[in-house]
């Protein structure tokens, strides 16, 4: 008896997506190891925090495969690319990433539509909703180096702006959840 509630089709797109996951904790690990290098803890500690939530974001996706009865294939995991040549640079590679993980995701809910599978389709909406925390929290990064200076962010303003980051949460708050008592 075939207890498999996935797709072929989709079992390779979400195991895909599960080592696309992976590459970002890689990511945030290396860009964390290289702002403690350059002596922006309050940063690292930012981008270490970071890299466990990718690494929840694959076993989320790992566990949703084994629970429909289908094969999770772990792969290899793709380098994270250079280091960055700034903190300008990091936090626009990490925005970049984050949107191309939008874009993955939304594939991931375009495919499940297409094959009715509701399941996958449902499970998905956790990820849509994960990705506009995520990219609002990167775009606060860009606002923040912005104010600083960009590139040309003088040592005053990125000890301030390292010093912020250690303390700022993991998660952004979402358009949804706030209110004109609480804007
Ligand atoms: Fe798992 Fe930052 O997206």
């Amino acid at each position: 008896m075939d207890t498999n509630r996935l797709s072929k089709t989709l079992t390779a797109a979400l195991n895909q997506q599960m080592t696309n996951e992976a590459q970002n904790a890689q990511i945030y690990l290396a860009y964390a190891s290289w702002a403690t290098d350059k002596g922006y803890d309050g940063i690292a500690n930012f981008l270490f925090r970071h890299a466990q939530e990718e690494r929840n974001h694959m076993m989320k996706i790992l566990e949703y495969i084994l629970k429909r009865g289908a094969k999770v294939v772990v792969s290899p995991i793709p380098g994270p690319g250079p280091d960055p040549t700034s903190v300008n640079d990091c936090f626009e590679k990490i925005f970049k990433s984050e949107v191309e993980n939008t874009g993955n995701i939304y594939n991931l809910v375009n495919m499940s539509m297409d094959e009715k599978d509701w399941a996958t389709w449902n499970f998905m909406q956790w990820f849509v909703k994960e990705q506009t925390e995520e990219e609002t929290l990167a775009l606060d990064l860009l606002s923040k180096i912005k104010v600083a200076g960009g590139e040309k962010a003088g040592n005053d303003a990125l000890y301030a702006l390292d010093t912020d980051l250690k303390d700022t949460p993991d998660d952004a708050t979402l358009a949804q959840d706030v209110s004109a008592d609480n804007p």
